[in-house]
């Protein structure tokens, strides 16, 4: 189980100390939350951040576009030094010109759907997909509760990556502490994000052992 850290949940007066702390407990992957205050209600940070904090450690970048138009920014946080991309289902009209993009960049393409957004309209992109986000909380704020019926949804596309063979990883995001975790981990998760129960922890390296 690979663990990602979200950002949004760090101490933006401490940026540099949080990702050395993350290097420190030997952490895989950073991600990171931008947000537009138009697809999500909440203004996070945009590709400047991203490209401040890209020399700064080894992570593998995960970045999450919770924006309108992501096919706008793309080359932005391409240039920051993001690894993964992953858009909205529900901000594009067509998902495959996004994911055509981001990797014809060779970065690798993820797409993110809301809790009210059922699997199935995913399928048609799935075999061309690095990573699904599903989302277990309504995107836009850290801290808020996991909500169950993202474990449907994940066992979903563990079923339909093992009967078609697929390659993407299943990742999720929102509400994700040491109970949450077991619930996804045996739905057929792979990667989880959790931002509240890392960094509000007394010791990172802990909270992270925790979850893996
Ligand atoms: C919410 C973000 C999540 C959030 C996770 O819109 O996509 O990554 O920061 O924070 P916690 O783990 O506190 O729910
Ligand atoms: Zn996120």
């Amino acid at each position: 189980m690979i663990v990602a850290p979200s950002l949004l949940s760090a101490n933006f007066a401490h940026l540099a100390r949080d990702i050395d702390r993350l290097n420190e407990a030997g952490c895989q992957m950073l991600h990171l939350d931008i947000m537009d205050g138009h697809f999500v209600p909440n203004i996070s940070f945009g590709s400047s951040i991203v490209k401040t904090l890209r020399p700064l450690t080894k992570m593998v970048f995960d970045v999450h576009l919770m924006i309108s138009d992501p096919l706008k920014y793309l080359t932005d946080f391409v240039h920051a030094g993001a690894d993964y991309i992953t858009f909205h289902y529900e901000a594009v009209d067509n998902p495959f010109r996004i994911i055509k993009a981001i990797k014809a960049f060779g970065i690798k393409a993820g797409i993110s759907i809301k809790p009210n957004t059922p699997v199935s309209v995913l399928e048609p992109f799935l075999p061309f997909l690095d990573l699904v986000l599903v989302m277990s909380v309504e995107p836009g704020f850290g801290g808020q509760t996991f909500m169950m019926g993202a474990v449907p949804k994940i066992k979903q596309l563990k079923a339909l990556k093992d009967q078609h063979n697929y390659n993407y990883l299943i990742q999720v995001d929102g509400g994700i502490n040491n109970q949450t975790v077991l619930l996804v981990k045996e739905a057929g998760c792979d990667i989880v994000v959790a931002g509240t129960y890392v960094f509000s922890h007394p010791n990172i390296k802990e909270a992270l052992a925790n979850l893996e």
